[in-house]
């Protein structure tokens, strides 16, 4: 079933006619899973995307086709293995628009994207009292690493605040830019509230006074496209595993030149140029940033992934999630003692609340019972929640298999949630 050709909940005009969700969702065999014996409601996918079976086929074939260690062998199957990898970052690099493959350094997800530009670039370029600007919605990733480099240097972190309606604080962020900022560190979509936060206009004014951009791209990539070269920023970060792709890799977007002026993070094989007892010489970006045998497979998967989002159109599935988000918004509003955290305008397919006088935890176990997956807790955010005044929401996250059907289960599985806990 595609989602209706307008919502009862909205009476919104749906644009997206061609979108098939029930051929999307075929794709995908967990979807057809039960949980605790119920019908499978995912409604978590901002924590991890399921997966659909072109990516698992891409991954099972190298495999059982030709696989062997890259950059380390001349037989046919390591040369084939390699040419795959490369063409993996080549495609990665083609997702966000990077200029060049080397530019794409592939890690094991985005927190080790930041935790390599906090340690091999911050350590190298900053000193005592330079200054580093998040905003007061980063996810921990977004923040540890730079407390870390805090401790390891001594610069100065400095925080923007954001509106009731989660959206950045401009005229306090524009303020603390000054001639010592020399890194904008700020999330592309908080995973909380779904803002989504003006990136190009963000790296103009970093840029202005001097200062790299480092957008955290976990959550948008996935509902908004990512163009690092339309928002010009020096360094991006992104995940597989939100992009219906698989664990255990991500990638590091960096400037050539910024690469380039950075040295390794780790020591290993296959980011060298020439060893010796007295010397050791490092191999160009990104081999540099590659140290030991990488994620082969997962590389290989990651592609697929992007493929198979591709195949879709990318506009296509924001179309969708964008209607979800209306279609849950308005309904969830309208549960009584709800209330939603995130309104901003540009907002991506999140949606995070609280319901009065009910615990998220006990709410997520009863959702639980009913087969429907969302996230409760602190979401690796707590600064945003001291800052939001709550102990914990709710969460509710919409992928390009999602439903309005889905949304309407949830919806139902609050009434019966409160009913029982009230
Ligand atoms: N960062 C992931 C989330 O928001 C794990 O759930």
């Amino acid at each position: 079933m595609s989602i209706p050709a307008s919502s009862p909940a909205t009476g919104v005009q749906q644009s997206n006619d061609h979108y098939d969700v029930e051929a999307v969702r075929a794709d995908f065999p967990i979807l057809a899973k039960p949980m605790n014996g119920k019908k499978l409601v995912f409604l978590d996918s901002a924590a991890s995307a399921q997966k659909p079976r072109q990516m698992l086929a891409a991954m099972q074939a190298l495999y059982e086709d030709h696989y062997a260690n890259i950059h380390r062998g001349i037989y046919d199957f390591s040369v084939r293995s390699t040419d795959d990898y490369d063409a993996a970052r080549a495609r990665v690099a083609r997702f966000i628009n990077a200029g060049h493959p080397g530019e794409i350094v592939f890690t094991r997800n985005a927190t080790e994207a930041m935790n390599l530009v906090a340690v091999a670039w911050g350590r190298t370029h900053l000193k005592a009292g330079d200054e580093i600007i998040v905003s007061a919605m980063e996810h921990h990733a977004n923040i540890v690493p730079w407390q870390m480099l805090r401790e390891a240097t001594g610069i100065v972190l400095r925080v923007a605040p954001i509106k009731p309606d989660g959206s950045l604080d401009w005229d306090v962020f524009s303020k603390l830019l000054n001639e010592r900022t020399k890194l904008v560190a700020m999330t592309h979509m908080s995973n909380v509230l779904g803002t989504i936060t003006p990136a190009k206009e963000i790296a103009r004014a970093a840029h202005a006074v001097g200062a790299k951009v480092l957008f955290d791209g976990s959550q948008f990539a996935v509902h908004g496209g990512a163009d690092v070269r339309a928002i010009d920023a020096d360094f991006y970060t992104i995940t597989a595993h939100k992009l219906y792709g698989p664990n255990g890799i991500g990638a590091l977007y960096a400037k050539r030149d910024i690469l380039e002026s950075m040295p390794p993070y780790q020591g290993g094989g296959d980011m060298i140029e020439r060893v010796t007892w007295e010397k050791t010489t490092y191999a160009a970006p990104p081999n540099r940033f590659e140290a030991g045998t990488p994620a082969i497979a997962e590389a290989i998967g990651f592609a697929a992934a992007l493929d198979y989002m591709e195949s879709w159109g990318l506009e296509r599935i924001m179309a969708h999630e964008r209607e979800l988000l209306e279609i849950a918004t308005a309904r969830l509003s309208a549960i009584p003692g709800l209330t939603i955290y995130g309104t901003a305008p540009q907002k991506g397919a999140v949606i995070s609340f609280t319901i009065d006088g009910l615990h998220a935890l006990d709410v997520g176990a009863l959702l639980d019972r009913q087969g429907i997956a969302v996230r409760v807790g602190q979401h690796c955010a707590e600064p945003l929640m001291d800052f939001l005044g709550v102990h914990s929401t709710i969460r509710a996250s919409f992928a390009m298999y999602s439903t309005a059907d889905e949304v309407e289960a949830l919806a139902e599985g609050l009434e019966k949630a409160r009913k029982m806990l009230s």
